[in-house]
């Protein structure tokens, strides 16, 4: 189940609606589609005009009652959607205060909060609140969002690829600039720590990645520590997990081809951040070859 979350400042105008209209638009049984607003004090059913244009478009959300966003329903949701690009800083925000709080002065960030034009058309745009306005505006803002939420593709969010990132203290500087790659390059990660430089001890960052790919949470996992050896040994330990170390592009092709390789492990003490994005890109963007003498080999490795 993959849970999309549109949010606004107040939950009664342009939230409902894209939730309405995602509604009406996808059928699909195993995405779970939700609205909430930022701040909201009181609850209150969809502004009457919103629910006018939803109605005069055969669209029906008269049971909405407006709920603020909680931090649970963040960290559980697949993709978030605002209607502006300050409706996301700021829940990031709250995001990073908490975990900040959380995780003793440190935190991390998940990427997986749009706003609804960069999602669907890499644009720097805003959706501007109707409230209070005419109905003849409802109707504009209806069909800004319907325009837009009619060309998300379902599909792919129902098989949209997380990537878990982990790291010992020996790799969390690498691991900040792979943060940085995947977020500018709008692929969906988790990251399950360490959060600085402060010793720990490795196995338990990898244990954590690979029982969350081992168990399908994650489609792929990064690891990376010191040397990339420990992270790869400790992965490798669960059922399942394909971890391969790769410090060179031509190895990280090869592994995905090859071996169907699910996690890929790398050393910051080894190699420069420049030559890991690489491997990073060559690794996730490397299919399976599906040939019958790997899918061959791969099933003696599970037996
Ligand atoms: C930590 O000093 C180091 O041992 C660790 O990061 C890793 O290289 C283990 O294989």
């Amino acid at each position: 189940m993959k849970n999309i979350i549109f949010v606004c400042t107040g939950n009664t105008c342009r939230s409902p609606m894209a939730e309405a209209i995602a509604k009406s638009l996808c059928k699909l049984k195993n995405i779970n589609i939700l609205s909430r607003g930022i701040f909201v004090y009181n609850s209150f059913p969809i502004n009457e005009n919103a629910k006018q244009i939803l109605l005069k478009n055969n669209i029906n959300i008269s049971s909405h009652i407006s709920k603020c966003i909680t931090l649970n329903e963040i960290e559980n949701a697949d993709l978030i959607l605002t209607m502006e690009k300050e409706h996301k800083n700021i829940l990031k925000q709250f995001v990073n205060k908490a975990n900040y709080a959380k995780n003793n002065n440190n935190f991390k960030e998940n990427n997986n909060i749009f706003t609804l034009y960069e999602y669907v058309e890499k644009k720097e745009l805003d959706i501007s609140d109707p409230f209070g306005s005419n109905i003849d505006i409802y109707e504009k803002c209806f069909n800004e969002l319907y325009n837009l939420i009619s060309k998300i593709n379902f599909n792919n969010i129902l098989e949209e690829n997380m990537i878990g990132i982990g790291c010992d203290h020996g790799g969390f500087k690498l691991k900040s600039e792979i943060i940085k790659y995947l977020t500018e390059n709008n692929i969906p990660f988790k990251d399950y720590g360490t959060y600085s430089t402060d010793a720990v001890d490795y196995p338990i960052y990898a244990k954590n990645v690979a029982n969350d790919v081992a168990n399908g949470t994650l489609d792929k996992g990064i690891l990376i520590c010191g040397t990339g050896i420990g992270v790869s040994i400790a992965a490798n330990k669960i059922k399942g997990i394909r971890a391969a170390l790769c410090h060179d592009v031509f190895s990280a092709k090869a592994t995905r081809e090859h071996n169907n390789a699910n996690i890929l492990t790398m050393g910051e003490r080894v190699i420069g951040v420049g030559l890991a994005l690489d491997i990073v890109k060559a690794f996730l963007q490397t299919p399976f070859s599906n040939d019958e003498r790997h899918i061959r080999r791969i099933k003696m490795i599970e037996e």
